[in-house]
């Protein structure tokens, strides 16, 4: 199936866009540096999903956080991509079907879903355009 092409070039720290990969809802967020820290400052063993922020991104674009909208726990779309919506107790997204809290690097950190938010396959076509599937 086809691959989407994202401009990531207007996406300004701390904002997150909510975009269409393979007809599904696609969140492209760009951390700020407090953001990765949070993220970083959690003990990997300690959570339910066990992924660093570095797991979830590319090497030297940590900041790049790429994941599907879609909950793990029966696929609503979380809230948490766009301006002033409600980013959960994590910071990252929340998802108002069943009350799941994801972190910024979108790992499950309270609520029902069993597992991160899924990142997709991709790959930086330029330090402006990535190339999901
Ligand atoms: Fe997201 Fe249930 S579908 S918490």
């Amino acid at each position: 199936q086809a691959s989407t092409e994202v401009d990531i070039s207007a996406i300004q720290p701390g904002q997150a866009i909510k975009t269409v990969f393979r007809k599904q809802p696609l969140f492209v967020r760009h951390l700020t540096p407090k953001e990765i820290a949070e993220a970083d400052a959690v003990p990997v063993n300690s959570l339910r999903d066990p992924q660093s922020l570095e797991d979830r991104t590319k090497p030297g674009k940590t900041q790049w956080l790429i994941t599907m909208g879609v909950c793990t726990h029966l696929g609503c779309v979380p809230l948490g991509a766009g301006e002033g919506e409600n980013r959960g107790e994590f910071g990252g997204y929340f998802c108002p079907c069943h009350g799941s809290h994801y972190d910024t690097a979108a790992r499950i950190r309270k609520g029902p879903a069993p597992t991160n938010l899924v990142v997709p396959d991709y790959v930086f076509r330029s330090d402006t355009v990535v190339e999901v599937g």
